[in-house]
């Protein structure tokens, strides 16, 4: 299986993240997204895309990798998205949380647009935590990455 995965990071939380998932996974490689826009995905089946939510929203550089796929590139395809975003136990007060809850993350839009592309979603959207603005992630979402990538090999492998 040949795993892509295209990723953005301000503060190196969600690299981090994603070069963890390609070190666990045989047959996969984490590419910035600046180094992505000419990737060929002929040949790629399973397109991970990561993100920073920032705003709510994916980045501005993922949003624009995304929208420059076009659909006869994607339609079909096995995809699946994570994104990185403060752990809500550290926010304070109470009805900012409510609000970022609310808003939603980075992941879910990602999930969106893809599956409006065509891509054949597989597991569900991932957030891994981090516990300040500029990290760090917490203790054991490294760990939880990597299994999350494991997982959707094997149910893909299954299918
Ligand atoms: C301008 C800005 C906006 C942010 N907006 C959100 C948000 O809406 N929701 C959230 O959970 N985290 C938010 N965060 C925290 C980011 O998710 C966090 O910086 C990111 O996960 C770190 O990833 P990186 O190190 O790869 O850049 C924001 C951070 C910044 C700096």
């Amino acid at each position: 299986m040949s795993i892509l995965i295209v990723y953005d990071s301000i503060f190196g939380n969600t690299a981090q993240v994603a070069l963890a998932m390609a070190g666990a996974v045989p047959g996969s490689r984490a590419v910035p997204v600046r180094d992505a826009a000419t990737i060929d995905l002929n040949g790629v089946t399973l397109l991970v895309i990561g993100s920073p939510t920032r705003g709510f929203r994916p980045t501005p550089a993922i949003q624009e990798f995304v929208d420059g796929l076009g659909d006869d590139m994607l339609a079909g395809r096995r995809a699946s998205v994570f994104d990185t975003r403060l752990d809500l136990e550290t926010v304070h007060p109470a009805p900012l949380r409510w609000v970022m809850e609310v808003g939603g993350y980075a992941a879910n839009t990602l999930e969106r647009l893809l599956a409006e592309k065509g891509c054949v979603m597989t597991g569900k959207p991932a957030g891994f935590l981090v516990s300040g603005s500029e990290g760090p992630l917490l203790a054991g979402e490294l760990e939880r990455a990597r299994d999350w990538l494991r997982d959707l090999v094997a149910a893909a492998n299954a299918d």
